[in-house]
């Protein structure tokens, strides 16, 4: 295993993504989505350094991989979507990969009629999402690297690592 990016390095750009939504969303109400499981570490740290607090905070399971590679088919769970109907959301994803889930979700959110929909992202790999998904807050682009840590899983594995590292093959 390979460090990619220090914890100090995640911590502070995160910090940095707060910010970032703080402004935008400034004076205006929005709901944040939180995309389970892989995000739920970053979700907790980004929005602890998001200001102010009255914003709310959903959680959705989407699912599109086995392994190390996309299934290419996405899954969702707890979709009760209805009650983003005419709201400003902000998705929060550990990483954009092929684009396929947050492409999938998007599609959905807008069959909903959700006001807007930003997406902040803690990774994206951008030559395979290829401009595919439009990230709004972007924490780090990375190469084309299966990655573990700050959520992200190989096999439900490696989550709690406080670091992003590469895997060995
Ligand atoms: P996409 O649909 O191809 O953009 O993939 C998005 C989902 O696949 C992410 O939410 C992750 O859960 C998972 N994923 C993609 N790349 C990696 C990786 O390098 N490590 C761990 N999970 C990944
Ligand atoms: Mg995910």
């Amino acid at each position: 295993m390979k460090v990619l990016i220090s914890t100090e390095d995640v911590s502070k750009r995160i910090n940095e993504l707060g910010s970032e939504i703080s402004r935008y969303y400034s004076g205006r109400q929005f709901t944040a989505i939180v995309v389970l499981k892989g995000s739920f570490i970053f979700a907790a740290d980004l929005l602890r350094a998001v200001e102010p607090n009255d914003f709310g905070i959903e959680f959705i399971r989407l699912s599109s991989y086995r392994g190390t590679s996309s299934s290419g088919k996405v899954e969702m769970f707890m979709g009760e979507l209805e009650k983003f109907r005419g709201k400003d959301v902000l998705v929060i994803e550990d990483i954009v990969d092929t684009g396929l889930t947050l492409t999938f979700f998007n599609e959905k959110l807008r069959e909903i009629g959700a006001n807007s929909v930003k997406i902040c992202s803690l990774l994206e790999k951008p030559e395979i999402n290829k401009g595919r998904v439009k990230i709004d807050f972007l924490g780090f682009p990375i190469p084309d690297k299966f990655v573990v840590g700050c959520g992200l899983d190989h096999n439900e594995k490696y989550r709690n690592l406080p670091f992003i590292a590469v895997l060995d093959e």
